[in-house]
């Protein structure tokens, strides 16, 4: 027999765990209302509600680092609400680099349309696992894991990388510890810079934090 506490409490905790998470979805789909309740009236959805096309071209190069990337999530595409899915188009110019980066709420599985890309990730040990991947093949990126890539190819590169989240999140650790306003004296000390150096850092990543 299970006390009445417990019961009450977890389906008080379960309910705010599932709020908190990708849920498994109670209704075919759920387009967000903007409104008190969660989902659109579902006879108001149209076929353009699932699809989304700011993908179809490459998106610009952010400065410098020859990469670009574009996040289909359920922010700008909202027929992904409740799915637990979402996507990224990346391109990468000759040399282009993805800095190291992690997704906290997703693993990321990336197949690579054009190019040929050195991909890798490290794991909580700080093992490495990292190769050159080329047009076809596809690489997976666990959940939480630091991961990079460099176009080492001659040509331009595409990736598509698929996450099992609708907001996967995206941490670029350049961008998180140059770029975020962390005390000066904490990251000359953390990672063995002069001050001079630190701000040439700081100038650098402050640009790329928005990507
Ligand atoms: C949803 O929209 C349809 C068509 O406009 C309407 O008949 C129906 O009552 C609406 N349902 C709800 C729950 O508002
Ligand atoms: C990068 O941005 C700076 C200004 O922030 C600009 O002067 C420079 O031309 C840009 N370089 C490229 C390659 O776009």
């Amino acid at each position: 027999m299970v006390p009445k506490m417990l019961v009450l409490f977890l389906i008080v905790f379960h309910g705010s765990l599932t709020f908190a998470s990708d849920p498994d979805p109670v209704f075919d789909f759920c387009l967000p209302s903007g409104t008190h309740s969660p989902c659109k009236n579902s006879s108001l959805a149209k076929v353009e509600d699932f699809v989304f096309s700011g993908i179809k071209f490459p998106g610009k190069f952010i400065n410098g680092s020859g990469f670009s990337s574009i996040a289909v999530n359920s922010n700008v595409f909202p027929g992904l609400n409740t799915l637990g899915m979402s996507m990224v188009r990346a391109d990468f110019d000759v040399g282009g680099v993805n800095v190291p980066h992690f997704h906290p709420r997703a693993t990321e599985v990336a197949v690579v349309l054009e190019g040929r890309i050195y991909s890798g990730f490290v794991d909580t040990s700080n093992r490495i696992f990292a190769k050159v991947i080329e047009k076809g093949e596809v690489m997976v990126f666990p959940r939480g894991l630091v991961h990079f890539q460099l176009n080492v190819g001659e040509t331009p590169a595409t990736i598509i990388g698929s996450f099992d989240s609708q907001n996967p999140g995206l941490m670029k650790i350049p961008a998180a510890v140059f770029g975020s306003g962390i005390k000066e004296e904490l990251l000359e000390k953390a990672f063995g810079l002069s001050p001079e150096e630190l701000a040439k850092l700081k100038k650098r990543h402050a640009s790329h934090s928005l990507g």
